[in-house]
This record gives structure tokens, C-alpha cells and sequence, in this order.
């Protein structure tokens, strides 16, 4: 990693007007302002701004609406919600204290499909950005901005804000310089197609181009991303890896696939990291991925030489990989593009693409619905993310989730998810560590008995069919007993767990 001098970095005439402390930039942010900073999945949020602000508001109370990419590292939403800067926040979050004040009612949030955020804000069915506060690893000699390690939804917010701020980072990788491609979809109704045609399409530019009068300080910065917290993998998510792997030789065999399969796509969190790390050691091969954030596996299957390509918004890696991977950087930069999410998650151009998805679940139902966001339908979790973007347009949309959660206390398959996401027209495939369901064009009546005897833990599956048949007995083509379908839910919040409901119970 080079860590090229300040003046190499910033290359804008006379920048040093510019220059101000965290402390000045986060002077500029007012009570009531709507705030765009960048940041998707602990990766390339401005750091220091946001940290002079919560400090300010702790003796100078404010609050804001506060839109980033996605989740931001560095405890940032914690330290912000400590302060009560954060009356309103979208499009998603992970942090526990913000979760907390979200379930509370304190911070008003709104969860979004994570490509959408920038289109609404563009078309002003969002209140208008006042500042936009954005690390940069370089600014060109006209005010482009050269992200970090994500592009998220920098770009538009960088575009559209009053003002922005720019936090350059010296610790950011100089080689990152190059690895983004920056390109904003025209306004309506006379937008062109998007010209992305495969994973390494480039269509825009290496920087976020800004008019530079716009750029209203311009703060000198050193942190680090924070690293992930992906785990290993486990028994169970290797059982899930493994009989993805096999589903997907079944694909190949029977000619729907071929061995490099599709563009793949992976959600966040451990789940979906082993399933992808499960590639490294299957028959397949050239493969690509068209996704959102590129955790370990992704670096995984380039070193095993089974990834070709990848496509992402965001470069979110654990402390280990990420002090090999921004080391030696120039070995993955010309198999790696970072776009803004619009883009990396765009529906379009994931229905182009043919992309395989695979997203995590909370729960899913006997019909293949899906939760992903609520806790027993009223306690958020995350948010939505992208798995929508991905999901309902991609050519197989996989739900991976293990059986149980809570140690066994509650089966993640239920009669009835208590909050929908996915619907069951959205999902092709739902897969545990007991087995894979094929949802594909079977009916309603055909996929509960398929859902139950292939994916739920055996100690809930004779109360899964038995409700099954009862619902049957009433008939309707998704046969419910409506007094009952949440009651697996109910016992939850009654007793914290749904023991009672197992055979062995
Ligand atoms: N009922 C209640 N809680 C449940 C549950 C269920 N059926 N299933 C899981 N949980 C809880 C777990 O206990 C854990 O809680 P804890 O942290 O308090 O222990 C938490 O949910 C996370 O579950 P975990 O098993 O650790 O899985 P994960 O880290 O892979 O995360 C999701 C799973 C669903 C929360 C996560 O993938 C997510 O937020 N997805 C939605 C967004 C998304 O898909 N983005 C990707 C698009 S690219």
C-alpha cells in the first residue's frame, strides 16, 4: 500500500483555503438539516465529521435526518444516537444502541430498498440534501472526489447537496484510485438504458464529478474502516453451503446452468459469506459476481481461482483479510469495479444479468414468504437492504436461513411470517442446513409440505403439517386458519420462546 503525500492526494488549486478542522466542517451541519454521509457496511464513511458532530451535540443539542449508503463502522450511529443527533435515518443500519432507539420510537426510520434512496431523493420526494459529508482517498485537479472503500450512495449525495464536505483520508489505499466507476442515471422521462452489459462494464468515471464551489471544507483524516464481524463458517452454514453447491450441479446437469454459472449475488452477514466461501471448493468455475458488498469470500474465490470478476458498491473485510487485501491491491484491482448502490443493485440490470441472489432470512412461512427485517413483526432488526433489489429480479432468488434460532427456542419456519419482505412470488429457492426447497413454479398447497419436510428442524415439522392439513381442511388457495397463523408468534412474545409447539416439547 502506497501512502502517497498530501499533495499527490489533493490535487485541487488551491485546496488549502478549504482546509478545516472536523470540528469547523461539523459547524456547518445546523438543527433540522438533512445530512447525506457516505458509508456502506463499515466501509468509507466519513469518520471524523460525524464524531465532532455527536461531541458538539452533547453540549449543543441538534438533530438531523441523516441518509448514508448503508450501516456505517466506527460506532458512528451509536455515538450519534448517545448525542440524540439523529431525529430521522435511512436507508439501513446494524448498529444495536440505534436499533434500540429505533424500536423505542426515538429515531423515526425509514427502511428503504437500497437502490431507491438517491431516485427519490433526485426526484424530490425526499426533503432536499443540505450537506453531503464524503471520504475521499483523492480529489483531481478539477474537485473530483475519488472515493474509499464504497461508493454507496455518495455519488448522487455529493451531486445533489447544498454543500459538501469532504474528509480525505491519507490511510485509504492511494491504488484505490481507478477501482470505482462513477455513472448517474439521467433524470426522467428521458433516460437512456444503462449501458451495463456484464459484471465489468465501466460506463462512467473514476471520480464523483462536483462543480469544486461547492465544496465547503475539506478536513484531513487518518481512521480506518472498522473491520467486519462476519463469522467462520459453522456446521450449519456449511450444511446450507453445501446444499446450495449441490442444487447448483443439479442446474449445470440438467443444462439451466452452465459451470461458471451466473453473475452471483450475496447478502450481508455470516449466512451468505460461508455460502459464497462454499464456491472456493466446488466444480465451478470463471465465475463473476454482480452484488453489493464484497466481504471475505469474494477475496476467497480469487485466490482459489474461481472468481473472474467482481462487481460491488462496497469492500467491507475482516482485520486479516483486509490488511492482505489493501496490501497487495494491485493483484485484485483489475478484476474489481465499485459503483454507486443505484447501480450495483439497479433491478434492471440485475434482471439483465440473469443474477443469482443469495439473501439471508429471519424466518420464512410454509408458502415461501419471507422476513428478513422484524423481530415477531414489530421489532427491527437491520432493514430490507438490497435483498429486494436483488430478489425480485434476479433469474434464481435464494433464501438461506439455519432452521432454528435462539438456540432452538424458535423455528425460523412458521405458518405465517410475521412481516413480509419477499413475498412467495419473489422467492425461487429456500434453503437450511436440513435441506434446499425448489419453489419453482409449484403452487401454493405444493410448496408447504416441500418447505416443511426439507427445511424446518424435525422437532417442528408434525406441528408445521398438522396446521398445514387443518388450514387445508378450510380450503383457499394459500390455506390458512387465521386465529392461528400468527399463534406460533404469539407464544414467542407470551413465553420467549416457541418450545411448546416442538414434538418433544
Ligand atoms: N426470530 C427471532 N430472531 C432471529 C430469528 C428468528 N426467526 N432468526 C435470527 N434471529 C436473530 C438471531 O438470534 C440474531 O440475533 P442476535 O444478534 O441478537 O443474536 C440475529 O437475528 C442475526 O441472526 P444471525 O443468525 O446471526 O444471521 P446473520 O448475521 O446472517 O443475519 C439477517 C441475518 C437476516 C438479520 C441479515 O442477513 C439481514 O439483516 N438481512 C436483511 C438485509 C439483507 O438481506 N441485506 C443484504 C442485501 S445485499
Amino acid at each position: 500500500m502506497t501512502v502517497a503525500s498530501i499533495g499527490a492526494r489533493c490535487r485541487l488549486p488551491g485546496w488549502e483555503s478549504l482546509k478545516r478542522s472536523a470540528e469547523e466542517a461539523a459547524a456547518l451541519i445546523e438543527n433540522g438539516m438533512t445530512v447525506g454521509m457516505s458509508g456502506f457496511t463499515r466501509a468509507g464513511e466519513a469518520k471524523a465529521v460525524p464524531l465532532a458532530l455527536a461531541e458538539r451535540a452533547r453540549h449543543d443539542p441538534l438533530s438531523i435526518t441523516l441518509m448514508t449508503g448503508a450501516s456505517l463502522g466506527n460506532d458512528l450511529d451509536k455515538q450519534l444516537t448517545e448525542a440524540h443527533v439523529l431525529s430521522r435515518r435511512m436507508p439501513f443500519q446494524v448498529d444495536a444502541t440505534l436499533r434500540r432507539a429505533i424500536n423505542s420510537g426515538e429515531v423515526m426510520f425509514i427502511d428503504q430498498h437500497l437502490s431507491e434512496t438517491v431516485e427519490l431523493l433526485r426526484n424530490h420526494q425526499l426533503k432536499d440534501m443540505d450537506v453531503a459529508v464524503v471520504e475521499a482517498a483523492a480529489i483531481t485537479e478539477e474537485g473530483g472526489i475519488v472515493p474509499t472503500t464504497s461508493v454507496g450512495n455518495s455519488a448522487s449525495y455529493a451531486i445533489l447537496a447544498k454543500q459538501v464536505i469532504i474528509e480525505l483520508n491519507l490511510s485509504a489505499p492511494a491504488e484505490l484510485e481507478g477501482l470505482h466507476d462513477i455513472y448517474i442515471p439521467q433524470m426522467r422521462p428521458n433516460r437512456t438504458p444503462i449501458p451495463v452489459v456484464a459484471p465489468d462494464s465501466r460506463i462512467g468515471t473514476p471520480y464523483i464529478p462536483i462543480d469544486p464551489s461547492r465544496i465547503a471544507a475539506i478536513v484531513v483524516t487518518d481512521g480506518r474502516d472498522s473491520p467486519s464481524t462476519v463469522l467462520p463458517p459453522d456446521v450449519d452454514t456449511q450444511r446450507i453451503a453445501d446444499h446450495l453447491m449441490a442444487f447448483f450441479a443439479a442446474e449445470v446437469e440438467a443444462g439451466r446452468l452452465s459451470r461458471s454459472l451466473l453473475p452471483l449475488q450475496a447478502g450481508i452477514g455470516t449466512m451468505a459469506n460461508a455460502v459464497m466461501t462454499g464456491l472456493a471448493n466446488g466444480p465451478f468455475e470463471h465465475l463473476t459476481m454482480y452484488s453489493e458488498v464484497l466481504q471475505d469470500s469474494t477475496f476467497d474465490l480469487f485466490d482459489a481461482g474461481k472468481l473472474d470478476y467482481a462487481s460491488g458498491c462496497s469492500i467491507t473485510l475482516s482485520e486479516a483479510r483486509g490488511e492482505a487485501v489493501w496490501r497487495n491491491l494491485d493483484k485484485y484491482r483489475d478484476r474489481l469495479i465499485l459503483r454507486p448502490q443505484e447501480l450495483s443493485n439497479h433491478p434492471g440490470i440485475v434482471r439483465r444479468l440473469g443474477v443469482i441472489a443469495v439473501n439471508t432470512a429471519l424466518e420464512a412461512d410454509i408458502y415461501g414468504n419471507v422476513n428478513s427485517t422484524h423481530v415477531c413483526g414489530t421489532r427491527m432488526m437491520n432493514g430490507i437492504g438490497g435483498s429486494g433489489d436483488f430478489a425480485r429480479n434476479a433469474q434464481l432468488a435464494v433464501f438461506i436461513t439455519k432452521s432454528l434460532a435462539k438456540g432452538g427456542d424458535v423455528s425460523s419456519l412458521v405458518p405465517f411470517v410475521s412481516h413480509v419482505d419477499h413475498t412467495e412470488h419473489d422467492v425461487d429457492i429456500l434453503v437450511t442446513e436440513h435441506g434446499l426447497a425448489d419453489l419453482r413454479g409449484l403452487a401454493p398447497r405444493e410448496r408447504a409440505p416441500l418447505i416443511i419436510e426439507n427445511c424446518a428442524d424435525p422437532a417442528y415439522r408434525p406441528a408445521l403439517h398438522r396446521y398445514f392439513e387443518a388450514a387445508c381442511r378450510r380450503g383457499g388457495h394459500t390455506p390458512h386458519c387465521l386465529e392461528q397463523a400468527l399463534g406460533w408468534h404469539q407464544a414467542m412474545e407470551r413465553d420467549g420462546h416457541m418450545r411448546t409447539l416442538r414434538d418433544d416439547g
